[in-house]
């Protein structure tokens, strides 16, 4: 085994070769959102399920709010640079050193590259450089596919999305990160020649929901979930984790896994 599927194998479980990434990185562009306001004892309360594979999150929260019980994958996002308060959310620039993720013995680093934005070639370019990089180190690069204002309507529609998806693959992404289109998210996996996990996007109008749209993504091929808002904004989150590793690592079906939830709820 390399230093390559070494971290890999701390991301992507041996067992299923698929993810339960949470991504808490959501606060270097749009602040304290609600449920990770308290960032560290959000971190500390999910990790303490055990089911969490893995985490993704920048360099501030990895030092100052990162306490994890168990001994999670870490994916440090490398890019960054943009609020919703700027000009441009989709203007990122490298934020972290290849360095920096190895001091922090990162598993993964994660770059954006905004696909059909004013940003693209920048950000595309960015995503490029950084596989390069990780290449020397034997890092894994998790390509985060954005697609900029003005096109969120496309998060839908999976001939984009596949576009995004092999993109990223071809500039040297390594895992991808990408949204879920209730049609043809087949094609997408089919078109992209690594491991495609999913957003969840804004928080789903309930639970179930949620649970709907990653049995779809894995039904569909997804190796997973790279999923903030829709895990932590759960009015249960850790009874939401159960039922979420029900359907990526144990084959649970949307019934089977919304009566775990149930279940989990009922003992809170
Ligand atoms: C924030 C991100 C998030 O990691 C990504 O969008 C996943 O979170 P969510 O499931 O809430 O969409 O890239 O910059």
């Amino acid at each position: 085994m390399n230093g390559f599927s070494k971290r890999v194998s701390q991301i992507l479980r041996p067992g299923t070769g698929r993810s339960l990434v949470v991504a808490v990185d959501h606060g270097m562009a749009l602040g304290p959102l609600t449920g990770i306001k308290n960032i560290a004892e959000m971190i500390s309360r999910l990790d303490a399920t055990g089911l969490v594979d893995a985490w993704l999150l920048t360099k501030g929260i990895f030092r100052y709010a990162f306490k994890p019980l168990n001994n999670p994958g870490v994916i440090l996002r490398i890019s960054g640079g943009a609020t919703i308060a700027g000009p441009e959310l989709t203007r990122e620039g490298q934020t972290a050193t290849m360095e920096e993720a190895m001091a922090a013995d990162a598993d993964a680093v994660a770059t954006s590259a905004f696909i059909g934005s004013p940003y693209e070639h920048e950000t595309l370019v960015g995503l490029a450089r950084a596989a390069s990089e990780c290449r020397k180190w034997n890092m894994p690069l998790l390509g985060v596919v954005g697609l900029g204002k003005g096109n969120e309507e496309k998060k839908k529609d999976s001939r984009f999305i596949a576009l995004g998806a092999r993109v990223a693959a071809e500039h040297g992404a390594d895992l991808v990160k990408t949204y879920y289109t209730e049609q043809d998210f087949d094609q997408v996996v089919a078109g992209c020649p690594v491991p495609v996990l999913i957003a969840g996007g804004p928080k789903c109008e309930t639970d179930l929901d949620t649970l709907k749209m990653i049995h779809g993504a894995i039904d569909g091929g997804a190796r997973g979930i790279v999923m903030g808002r829709n895990v932590w904004q759960s009015p249960h989150p850790e009874a939401l984790l159960a039922a979420v590793h029900g359907i990526i690592h144990l084959g649970f079906g949307v019934s089977e896994a919304a009566d775990l939830l149930d279940e989990k709820i009922s003992l809170c």
